[in-house]
């Protein structure tokens, strides 16, 4: 759940990076995103550690799958990052 989070987090970050016309602003979320992307690969890898990639990459998809349905029946309410 955590490297989920941490990697809708750096697409946000990409997003609203590449959407900025301001070079220093971008560059900024853009770092960010860098950021978000290494927290997703080190919940990644932790989990790796523990039990077993299988196991890890089935459970990823789970998230992927639950994550899907929650976003069919969300009511949208405005614009935010998180
Ligand atoms: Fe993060």
């Amino acid at each position: 759940m955590a490297a989920l989070i941490e990697a809708r987090s750096c697409e946000r970050f990409r997003l609203l990076s590449e959407g900025l016309a301001d070079e220093e602003m971008r560059n900024f979320y853009h770092e960010f995103m860098v950021s978000e992307a290494g927290h997703y690969k080190m919940f990644i890898s932790l989990a790796n550690n523990y039990i077993h990639p299988d196991k890890v990459k089935k459970r990823w998809h789970e998230w992927l799958e639950f994550e899907a349905s929650v976003m069919k029946n969300m009511q949208l309410s405005g614009e935010r990052i998180h």
